[in-house]
């Protein structure tokens, strides 16, 4: 018979009947079952169709070892977010999760009280907190990655070079708490010079993310935990262009004054609540 709008997916589906892998065979039959639903609702010119060839094409051609613009799509679009709200449903109080982002990369072990800024001028921030169970018993020996912009809206890996900046690794000390010295964060925008920010562009859409600190927490016995400490007050926390602000990860920015280096600071203080493993625990 032939292949005409009627029988068209069913003639897909049907040539997926050999497909041994049960979760591909049920991921393809629902890609194709959705991608021709949208294609019979949209009715693409072949000249629209291409530019969507095209846009896919430069999206691949913009991706490498440093830059991943696939991903940055997913971001844009939501997809991101709602993988991490399927796969990271919070049962009890445990801290929230979020985007893990293109820039995290291995940073070097720092010890409690370090500064991750170096030759950053910034307003100095200390950032602390405590990394405790769901049921407020203290976790030490935590491994904690953490990782910022520059106030000039960049990552180290986004520069030329192979300098490491404004990231490190930290470890919970046996009281649950942690302490490093930074700057303050600044909102920033998304890489805009792919076809991702030409997508924006033509959405209408500003690329910013506001300020933020990242977070990867790791713990024996506990779920790893990608997530952000966000500063209250900043004018992108309603509408950050990949979707990732959660309210219970919002903090207010204390100023205070830091002993150690006789010198005006911002304090953020994010405590980290851990998932357990074992089911109920
Ligand atoms: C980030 O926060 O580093 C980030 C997250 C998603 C897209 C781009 C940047
Ligand atoms: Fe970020």
């Amino acid at each position: 018979m032939d292949f005409n709008e009627k029988n068209a997916t069913e003639a897909v589906l049907n040539s997926f009947a050999g497909i041994k892998d049960n979760r591909l065979k049920e991921i393809m039959s629902s890609i194709i079952t959705h991608l021709h639903e949208v294609v019979k609702e949209v009715e693409p010119t072949e000249e629209e169709w291409m530019k969507a060839i095209m846009f896919l094409t430069k999206t691949g051609y913009m991706s490498d070892d440093r830059r991943q613009e696939f991903i940055l799509l997913s971001d844009v679009l939501g997809v991101s977010m709602l993988l991490d709200s399927i796969n990271n449903r919070k049962s009890k109080n445990e801290t929230e999760t979020t985007v893990l982002g293109p820039f995290h990369t291995p940073s070097s072990k720092m010890n409690n009280g370090d500064n991750i800024a170096n030759n950053v001028e910034g307003e100095n921030c200390i950032v602390k907190g405590k990394i405790v169970d769901v049921n407020n018993n203290v976790i030490s020996g935590a491994s904690i990655e953490v990782w910022q912009s520059g106030p000039d809206g960049l990552y180290d890996v986004q520069k030329e070079g192979n300098l490491v900046d404004l990231r490190g690794t930290f470890m919970s000390q046996h009281d649950g708490s942690y302490l490093f010295r930074t700057v303050k964060p600044q909102y920033y925008p998304i890489p805009v010079d792919g076809p991702v920010g030409d997508l924006l562009n033509s959405l209408d859409r500003h690329p910013f993310r506001p300020a933020h600190v990242h977070f990867m927490v790791k713990a024996n016995g506990y779920k790893d935990l990608v997530t952000h400490a966000f500063i209250d007050g900043d004018k992108y926390l309603e509408s950050d262009t990949v979707f990732a602000v959660k309210k219970s990860l919002i903090r207010k920015l204390e100023e205070g004054f830091d002993e150690e280096n006789n010198s005006k600071c911002f304090f953020l203080n994010f405590d980290i609540v851990m998932e357990s493993i074992k089911k109920g625990a």
